[in-house]
């Protein structure tokens, strides 16, 4: 059984550097393998930020109107004509990958590495791949995995997120008993921080320069907090296994700095293209292992039963929760990580 829809469903549109629009955009009739999913919540993500305040997020430029979001949760309302999918009724967290397989090289058991990668609400391809910031979005069945009934939807609206920190972590290997430095306590930060908790780090301080998210990493399993960069106090860490989560050179600096001789840096906040000043050659002298993080695989899997048997805790993570319609109050306040942890957008009238 399904239900009737309406023609048109609102939407978070970004239309170019400074425009951000919650829009009636029409629904389109689904592909043979695309589900109907009536979003319930959406997470706002730096990338929404970034197309929205400067039209761009890295080197993907947005060149048409774009259907913002990829961290969303929601219930089938329509399942796929090809029978393929989960069924009317069932409550999913999206997958937002979808990778391209061509004629670059990759390991194959990583497909977040492969080169023609396309995400929901990236404009990395032309055209653009539109994201699920809208009341109804057409999805592939692929993307989809199917919620235990003991999962809140308000929880696993941070599945996407804590899907990247368990990415992050599970790239540093075993933790257990480690000693644990994570700088930066944005979202993917205190994130991390829950998920070295669940893996068995043995002490995990965290690191920011705003108390809010240090608060945040606290309430998630943060046995010490350290506000600001001083170099020496994040020296004294002597982390084993370093997450790097700021997204900033400076960020990358204390990582370093923090790490102890033979440790882990993972390198998980995206840093501009082009050269960066950082103290490279302690890395070399102390023999640091610096490990790139991007994205996930199947570790969604994993999040989704560890969020639902209740031994990932996150839910401090989320700060403030808007409805669409003053969605752009939601982006205003998302922009300011001193004040917000992770904005959602409820869907549900
Ligand atoms: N690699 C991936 O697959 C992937 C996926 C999602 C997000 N990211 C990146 O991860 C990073 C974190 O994401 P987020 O949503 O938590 O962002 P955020 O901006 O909310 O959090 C970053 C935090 O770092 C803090 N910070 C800034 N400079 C610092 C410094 N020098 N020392 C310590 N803390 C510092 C900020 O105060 C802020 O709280 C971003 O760079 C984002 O682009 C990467
Ligand atoms: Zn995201």
């Amino acid at each position: 059984m399904s239900i009737t829809l309406p023609a048109t469903g609102l939407a978070v549109v970004a239309h170019g550097k400074g425009d951000l629009r919650v829009e009636e955009i029409p629904l389109t009739a689904p592909a043979p393998n695309e589900s109907i999913v009536e979003i319930a919540y959406g997470g706002i993500c730096g990338s929404d930020l970034h197309y929205w305040l400067h039209g761009a997020a890295g080197e993907s430029i947005l060149k048409e109107p774009m259907v913002l979001g990829h961290e969303i949760v929601g219930v089938v309302v329509r399942q796929a004509a090809d029978g393929s999918g989960p069924g009317v009724g069932t409550a999913v967290a999206v997958h937002p990958a979808t990778p391209a397989p061509g004629d670059v090289r990759y390991p194959e058991d990583r497909p977040n590495l492969s080169p023609g990668c396309t995400y929901l609400g990236s404009a990395a391809r032309h055209p653009h791949t539109d994201g699920a910031f809208s009341r109804y979005a057409n999805l592939p069945s692929r993307m989809l995995r199917q919620l235990p009934e003991s999962l809140e939807l308000r929880t696993a609206a941070l599945v996407e997120p804590a899907s990247v920190a368990w990415h992050a972590v599970g790239r540093a290997g075993d933790v257990k008993g480690k000693t644990a430095l994570v700088i930066g306590s944005g979202p993917i930060g205190a994130l991390a921080v829950a998920v070295l908790k669940r893996a068995g780090a043995a002490r995990i301080v965290a690191v920011d320069m705003h108390d809010k998210p240090l608060e945040i990493a606290r309430a998630v399993g943060a046995d010490q907090v350290l506000k600001g960069d001083d170099a020496e106090a994040i020296a004294a860490v002597d982390a084993d296994v370093v997450i790097e989560s700021s997204g900033s050179h400076f960020g990358l600096a204390s990582a370093i700095k923090g790490a102890t001789r033979g440790g882990k840096v993972v390198m998980v906040g995206l840093l501009p293209s082009g050269p960066q000043p950082v103290f490279i050659s302690l890395a070399i002298t102390r023999e640091l292992e610096l490990l790139g993080s991007f994205r996930f695989n199947d570790e969604i899997d994993d999040v989704i039963a560890a969020l639902a048997d209740g031994s990932l805790f996150v839910d401090p993570v989320v700060t403030h929760e808007f409805n669409l319609s003053h969605g752009l109050e939601a982006f205003e306040v998302a922009r300011n990580s001193a004040e917000s942890g992770k904005v959602l957008l409820n869907f549900q009238q």
